[in-house]
Order: C-alpha cells, then structure tokens, then sequence
C-alpha cells in the first residue's frame, strides 16, 4: 500500500495558507509541484558536481557527463525507451512546445532536401496531407500548421465527440494515402480525455504516415510504453511530472532519428564543421542537442522519473482516479458543466467547466479567495473550447498529492459561485 499522506508531505509548497485558507493545489495540468528529492537535486548538482557535459577534460565535467546521461536513461525506463548507448531515443529539448517545434523544422528540413535521401520520408510537398485534431494544445496545432504553410502541404483534422474524445473511429478516412505526418494529443489539456491511438497510429503506419503524440499530459498520468504503442515520435515536458521546468524530452524510433535532419545549430551538435562546405552533423541525441544543455534540470527530471516510477504509475492512476470522481460531481452543480467526458473512465483529473452566467475569470477568483488554485481561459487550446461554443473554461487538474477532501471543497465551493454572482 503506498501511504499517499506521505507523498504528499514530499512537497513543502503545500504546506501553506492562501487567503487565510489551507492552499488546494488544482493546477497541475499547467505544472506540476515539486517534490523535496527533485529540488535537492538540482541544488545538490550545483553544490557538487556542475560543468558543462561531454568534450571536458576535468573530473567535474566527466561527472556532470556521467550523472546527465544516467537522467537520460531515467527517463527512458519511464516511458519504454531505449537508452544503452549508441541506441538512445530520448532528445533533450526546452520543453514540449521546443520538441514539437523542432520536429516540425526538421520535417520542414527536409521538405528542403536537406538531409539527402534518408531524410525524404520526411518531406511534404503540395498535394500531401497533415493530420491534426480539434483537441490539440496550440503547441501542436501551429507548429504543424506552419509546416503545412511552408511546404503547401494540407492540414486536415480530426472531429471531436460530443463529449470531446477524438474521433479515432474516423482514422481510415481522415488519413488516406497522401498523409505524411499525423500528431494528436493522448490526453487533452482541456477535457482530460485519453485519445484511443491504436487505430490512429495503425492507419497512419499503413499509409506510410510518421505517428506523433504530444505526451505532456499522459507521461505524468499514465503508464507509457511508447515501444507497444508503437508512436514514432513523442514530446512531453519535464515539470509536469514533477520535474524542473525549462526542460522536456522528445522519444524518438531510433532508425528515424538517425534518418532526421536537425532542426537547431550551433555548438556540441557537430562532428566536422567547414567554412565551405556543410558541417558533418552528430549522431542523435547530440545532433538534436545544440547548445549548452539545462544539466541541473535534466538530472533533476531523471530523479522525478525515478520517483515516479518508485510510487507505480498503477498506484498513482488508482489514487488519481479517486480524485477525478469526486471532482466530477462538480457537473451535477446547477449551472455547471463539463466540458468533457463526465464518467472517469478513459479521462484523468482535467476536469474544465464552464458555469453558466459567470466568467471563468470570476470563477477562478472566487476558488482563489478560498485558497484554492485552479486555472482559468482558452488553456492553450481555442478550437477544443469552440467545439463546446466557449472560448474559456475553468480548469481544476489532479496531481499525485491530491486527496479526496480536497475534491470535495472544490465541489462544494462551486455551489456558492452562483449564489454569490447572483446568477
Ligand atoms: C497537452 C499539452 N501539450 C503541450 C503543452 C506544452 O507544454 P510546454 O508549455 O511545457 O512546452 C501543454 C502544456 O500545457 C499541454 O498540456
């Protein structure tokens, strides 16, 4: 039995009042809290060991080398990756958005030639077709949307159920021969909703399609094994599970990373460079991995995947889905509703509503004065909110150090919203 009371007195930042009220954190879909072992971390590398990795000559830098690629394969064990060496599929990137970004560049490369002839499966010409959804957080949505307006390359779509689930019924007609590249969410940052992916990424294999999946909200959720669910590419971002921020990863099928051209330039990503010719590039991760890299960060992160993986992402979704049904009674409030899939099964804690006749900015202030932390607006995420006829919502989102009591406050908070707006 795993005694969540203890987790949660891991995270010193809970242990405050707000307003004069014990503080309720229902934000972690927008970052996660810390726990003490990941902050010690990166204060620890500080104290100890730091200097920038690979290439240096002295000990500190050999261990700063040692203690980066040991994150590395941390968090490669999280999500089924590989991570012995020369097999790598785990890139460092800035985060979530800087991964898809720089995926999206990178196709857009080789839109251009570069990369030579391994690189072509990569390439989008007029006529070809990207595939999207309705769902996507907008750091999947516009970097795909910018490739397709480079290359002239078409952006197609999924629809959403009426309870805002990807429509993965519709993969063999949305995906058809011309598909190139297909990046869907696994988890909404709006609906909470899983996306079934197999029939997704089984079309999108068999018309020759790259499958990417934006994992932000699956890695801290779920148990993931990027091998069987077979995905190409995955990009998620460390503080969201626990981690620092600044920091995020990008899984990668090795022979595709080794077919990519990279995206960034500059220092440690290159074996050979000339004035008059281009440079001869590293194999991945390093090619993708230009610039002096968030060493503390990366370490840190490889302490919270390590964390994670000690408490069992089967106990944490048990314990997080006790949190979600509490919190779903929340559109049985008059006057509220769910934008959503309202039963827990095959969601997470993302809970967004939209309260009749109040603003959601209103909404969040009212849980504020009661110290509690939920998030309010378009989440990043306009279109998913159109399908619900919003432009706003207010979201609360569950993390591992959330208790049942906690859920319950909010629900019952949420019954005075209405009565003092005077709606
Ligand atoms: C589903 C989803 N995708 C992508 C992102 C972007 O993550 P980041 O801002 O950490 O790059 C987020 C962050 O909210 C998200 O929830």
């Amino acid at each position: 039995m795993v005694d969540f009371s203890r987790i949660r007195g891991e995270f010193p930042i809970l242990d405050q009042e707000i307003h004069g009220h014990q503080l309720v954190y229902f934000d972690s879909s927008a970052t996660a809290q810390k726990p003490r072992c990941v902050v010690a971390a990166e204060s620890k590398f500080y104290e100890t060991i730091n200097a920038g990795v690979h290439r240096g000559a002295h000990e500190l830098a050999a261990r700063s080398t040692v203690a980066f690629e040991e994150a590395r394969a941390k968090v490669a064990k999280l999500v089924g990756a590989n991570s012995e060496e020369g097999q790598e599929e785990i890139v460092v990137t800035p985060g979530a958005t800087g991964g898809l970004n720089m995926l999206a560049t990178a196709f857009g490369n080789a839109s251009l030639g570069r990369g030579g002839e391994a690189a072509k499966r990569f390439a989008l010409k007029p006529g070809d077709e990207i595939v999207v959804s309705k769902a996507e957080h907008h750091s999947v949505l516009l970097p795909f949307q910018e490739l397709a307006y480079r290359t002239g390359a078409t952006l197609k779509w999924f629809d959403l159920t009426d309870d805002g689930r990807i429509r993965s019924d519709t993969a063999d007609e949305v995906i058809t021969e011309r598909t190139k590249v297909v990046a869907v969410t696994h988890i909404s940052n709006v609906t909470g909703a899983i996306t079934d992916i197999a029939p997704i990424v089984k079309r999108a294999h068999e018309v020759g399609a790259i499958f990417i999946l934006d994992a932000c909200q699956s890695v801290p959720h779920l148990k993931i094994d990027f091998h069987k669910m077979d995905v190409d590419f995955a990009a998620w971002s460390a503080h969201k599970m626990y981690g620092p921020t600044g920091v995020g990863f990008l899984y990668g099928k090795r022979e595709l990373l080794e077919a990519l051209p990279p995206a960034n330039f500059g220092g440690s990503m290159v074996e050979l460079a000339w004035m008059d010719k281009p440079a001869e590039y590293m194999a991945p991760p390093e090619r993708f991995e230009a610039g002096t890299q968030p060493v503390a960060q990366v370490v840190a992160a490889g302490v919270a995947a390590d964390w994670m993986r000690e408490i069992g992402m089967e106990n944490l979704m048990a314990h997080e889905r006790t949190i979600t049904e509490e919190l779903l009674k929340i559109n049985d409030v008059p006057g509220f509703r769910v934008i959503g899939p309202v039963e827990s099964k095959d969601r997470i804690g993302t809970v967004s509503f939209d309260v009749d006749g109040v603003h959601p900015h209103d909404v969040g202030q009212f849980f504020d004065a009661q110290g509690i932390a939920v998030r309010v607006g378009h989440h990043c995420a306009q279109p998913v909110h159109r399908h619900f006829g919003l432009f706003a919502s207010t979201r609360a989102s569950t993390g591992i150090y959330n208790t049942v009591d906690e859920a319950r406050k909010v629900v019952e908070v949420a019954k005075k919203v209405r009565p003092f707006f005077k709606v």
